[in-house]
């Protein structure tokens, strides 16, 4: 029987591709960089799955072009808005993700950021390396204790709920906003308030965002959010770029409307809002919040059996669109 066969779009652990190698015919893409349109175009023509990463834009034309033995597209990454689910699914073709394996580790870096800004680790670090550093300082580089404050969560799910554990050690109020509103015992376990996002804004000294972008996120957090705030109350973006208005974002932390702001997503990655390159007061990181080794490796494996496991016609375990299996 002839094995299917898989375009990668970029190297990703061995884990994940020996995986698809025992099972597929298999091509990882050897270019280090974001794959250039037209060549993915190409290289995903006549493929029955692809796996691929969040830079990547999967949308009708991609589609398009694998053509019709198209069935899987295995995304190495939670977040799946890269990809036109709507049209995979009206296509019959399964979509997957990599939920759960990168909670731990996408919250911590969303808790290092938080201290990060609060502390002012990087301005400290900067200080010291430019020869600056003459002895403690009665008032040198005040922070924010984040021990005892109030963390505001936008979107209480795997991530959301993973900080939330996380306050618990620093004895911190822990308010959330969602959709829907949390079962009972999840928020007496977490000691979490749930809050309409207006109350969230004005009660919580650090704001940090776990929703997935979709329609409904875009500009979640733009001028008039921004200015609910307390002056002195920060917000961290782990989740993507797009969710804030980053040019709002910039104005509100040179105006002053907030203390600080710490970012691992941006609205145009890689490019990153100039005004945001030049203030003190945010911290900015390359979009690492799954980046562990350990992780990736999990990653890599997770999208690598989804795929295969829609190959050979079963139901994946990371299914997004299971409206497919309907058609
Ligand atoms: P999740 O478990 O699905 O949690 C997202 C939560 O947001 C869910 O409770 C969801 O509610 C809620 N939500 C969806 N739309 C909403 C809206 N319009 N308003 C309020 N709440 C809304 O996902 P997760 O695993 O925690 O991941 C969250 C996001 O983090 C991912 O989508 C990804 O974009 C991002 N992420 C970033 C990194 C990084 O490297 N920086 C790493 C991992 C993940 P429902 O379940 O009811 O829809
Ligand atoms: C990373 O951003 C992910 O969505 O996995
Ligand atoms: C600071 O180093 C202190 O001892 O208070």
């Amino acid at each position: 029987m002839r094995k299917p066969s898989v375009f990668i779009t970029r190297r990703i652990p061995e884990e994940g591709i020996r995986i698809v190698i025992e099972h597929c015919e298999v091509e990882v893409s050897d270019y280090d960089g974001v794959l250039p349109r037209e060549t993915l175009l190409k290289k995903v023509r006549n493929r029955d799955g692809i796996l691929c990463l969040l830079t990547d834009t999967i949308d009708r034309e991609v589609m398009e072009a694998a053509g019709p033995n198209l069935r899987v597209i295995a995304n190495y990454a939670v977040g799946y808005n890269n990809i036109d689910v709507e049209e995979a699914t009206r296509r019959g073709i399964m979509v997957t993700n990599t939920p759960g394996v990168l909670t731990e580790t996408t919250a911590d870096l969303a808790w290092a950021l938080m201290m990060s800004v609060a502390r002012r680790i990087v301005e400290g670090d900067k200080f010291v390396r430019a020869g600056r550093f003459r002895g403690w300082e009665p008032m040198l580089l005040l922070g924010t204790d984040v021990y005892g404050a109030t963390l505001g969560i936008i979107g209480f799910g795997r991530i959301g709920q993973a900080m939330a554990r996380r306050a618990q050690g620093f004895n911190m109020r822990v308010l959330y906003y969602d959709l829907v509103r949390a079962p009972f015992h999840v928020e007496r376990e977490l000691r979490a308030e749930f809050r309409t996002l207006p109350e969230l804004l004005q009660e919580a000294d650090f704001v940090s965002i776990h929703v997935p972008l979709t329609k409904d996120t875009y500009h979640l957090i733009g001028e008039k959010e921004l200015r609910m705030m307390k002056k002195e109350a920060y917000l961290i973006n782990t989740a993507r770029g797009p969710i804030v208005d980053e040019k709002a974002l910039v104005t509100a932390l040179q105006e002053g409307w907030i203390r600080g702001a710490a970012l691992d997503v941006f609205e145009n990655e890689p490019e990153v809002e100039p005004g945001l390159l030049e203030l003190d007061n945010v911290v900015l990181a390359p979009h690492i919040g799954s980046a562990s080794y350990a992780t990736r490796a999990k990653m890599a494996i997770m999208a690598a059996e989804n795929l295969v496991r829609a190959l050979r016609g079963e139901i994946p375990p990371n299914l997004v669109n299971p409206e497919v299996l309907k058609r």
